[in-house]
């Protein structure tokens, strides 16, 4: 099956509105029609700027898709400082970063927690991603496949095997996240290999060959070729490396 490419930028918190036009249109003089041709390109910026860049977008007829970092599983109520995904999808938002190890780290997101936003993201009709990977202890001792085989069984469980082929799924080893340390190109495509095929446990051969799986930490223009081709891997999920228009428009580009 031929999965078109994904590359996502997770601005995390990064960048105001005004900030956010100025990369968004610089990034865009940067790419061509080919580019998005054979990639999706998300842009996953703060909560703050969704509006801004929905607005932006629509008014230059931008291919880019919109993305948010988090979403509350409830529909509305008293939930201080949470948004809705019925509040995402009014701003065009396509896809939805959850269970990101910064959020599981740092925000006590536990595996039932991501499920409960996965299944909201979905039942509003957008794209969750969903993050998995290891610690370097974790990793160290010889866990890594037993800890993201586990985190991604609990974000999936009890859903459709539709809906597990419409999820993202992002392998992002957690000591590779921001440090300029990446995985190798292929401990990375093994680990995407054992996700590919434990959705196709879960929601069938055909969701496991449907399902696009991402690779991300410390993704930059001079290691992105050897992730993308891995041929369980189908894109990237880019953090540091998308705050710039130009090293993200390397990325992107980096077929060329
Ligand atoms: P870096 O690309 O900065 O390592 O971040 C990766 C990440 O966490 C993307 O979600």
């Amino acid at each position: 099956m031929d999965r078109k490419s994904l590359i996502i930028g997770n601005w995390k918190m990064n960048l105001t509105h005004l900030e956010a036009i100025a990369v968004t249109q610089r990034l865009w003089y940067r790419l061509n029609p080919a580019d998005f041709d054979r990639a999706d390109v998300v842009i996953a910026p703060p909560f703050t700027c969704l509006r801004t860049l929905q607005t932006l977008i629509l008014a230059d007829r931008m291919p880019f898709a919109l993305g948010a970092q988090h979403v509350h599983w409830e529909q509305d109520g008293a939930f201080t400082g949470e948004v809705s995904a019925g509040m995402l999808v009014k701003l065009d938002v396509g896809y939805v970063i959850v269970g990101h190890s910064e959020r599981r780290a740092m925000f006590g997101e536990a595996d039932e927690l991501v499920r409960k936003r996965v299944r909201s993201v979905l039942s509003a009709g957008m794209t969750p991603v969903v993050c998995v990977g290891e610690t370097v202890s974790q990793r160290e001792s010889g866990e890594t496949e037993m800890v993201v085989t586990t985190q991604l069984r609990g974000a999936l469980r009890r859903l459709t095997a539709q809906q597990r082929a419409d999820v993202v799924v992002a392998y992002e080893p957690v000591w590779a996240i921001g440090t300029g340390r990446h995985a190798s190109a292929d401990d990375a495509g093994e680990v995407c290999e054992l996700l590919r095929n434990t959705v196709a446990a879960m929601g069938g051969p055909d969701a496991g060959e449907a399902v696009r799986i991402l690779y991300g930490g410390s993704v930059n223009p001079g290691n992105i070729a050897g992730f993308m081709a891995k041929t369980h891997i189908d894109g990237a999920l880019v953090g540091g490396a998308s705050l710039d228009p130009d090293t993200f428009a390397a990325v992107i580009r980096y077929w060329m």
